[in-house]
């Protein structure tokens, strides 16, 4: 296994629709086991194949206290339910910053699984509120788009500024 790269805001490869997944294999499954390494290493909830520069529709998510619930969602589709809510996000291509965002309460998320085997998954709170985010990477979106122009820029400015300082 190895660690990703994880592309910074304002990357504009952040900005690149992911394309759907259309072949499974044991080269899809090493990227997937690589992308739930890297989201652990980091560390982080969740992460979307965007995030390391590679434009297909894969998240991965563990939101558990132990790090052991691991999720890979390959090609979700997402139905939302219930209320907005307001809630606390972070990204780790956005390092440093907590905002709060409105997400719907719990969803449905079909997917498949690195051996292309179709399932449903239903969510709610935190397992809900991550699998959004990281389906919003997959859009070329990130969390920081939710907040006004001049927070947004406000945000850009300094992480510009720290990515100059560690060149
Ligand atoms: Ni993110």
């Amino acid at each position: 296994m190895s660690l990703l790269n994880i592309l910074e805001y304002p990357d504009p490869r952040l900005r690149t629709v992911a394309a759907k997944v259309d072949g499974f294999g044991p080269q899809l499954q090493a990227f997937c086991d690589d992308l739930l390494e890297t989201m652990y290493a980091a560390p982080g909830i969740g992460l979307a194949a965007t995030q390391v520069d590679v434009h297909k529709r894969i998240i991965a998510v563990d939101v558990s206290e132990n790090r052991n619930e691991p999720h890979i969602l390959v090609n979700p589709r997402l139905t939302l339910h219930g209320e907005l809510i307001d809630g606390e996000e972070g990204c780790l291509s956005v390092p440093g910053i907590y905002e709060q965002v409105q997400r719907a309460e719990r969803i449905t998320v079909n997917a498949q699984n690195p051996q292309g085997e179709a399932f449903s998954l239903e969510a709610e709170g935190l397992l809900a509120v991550c699998i959004q985010h990281e389906c919003d990477h997959l859009e070329g979106k990130l969390f920081v788009d939710y907040l006004s122009n001049l927070k947004r820029n406000r945000i850009r400015k300094k992480l510009q500024k720290q990515q100059k300082q560690r060149a």
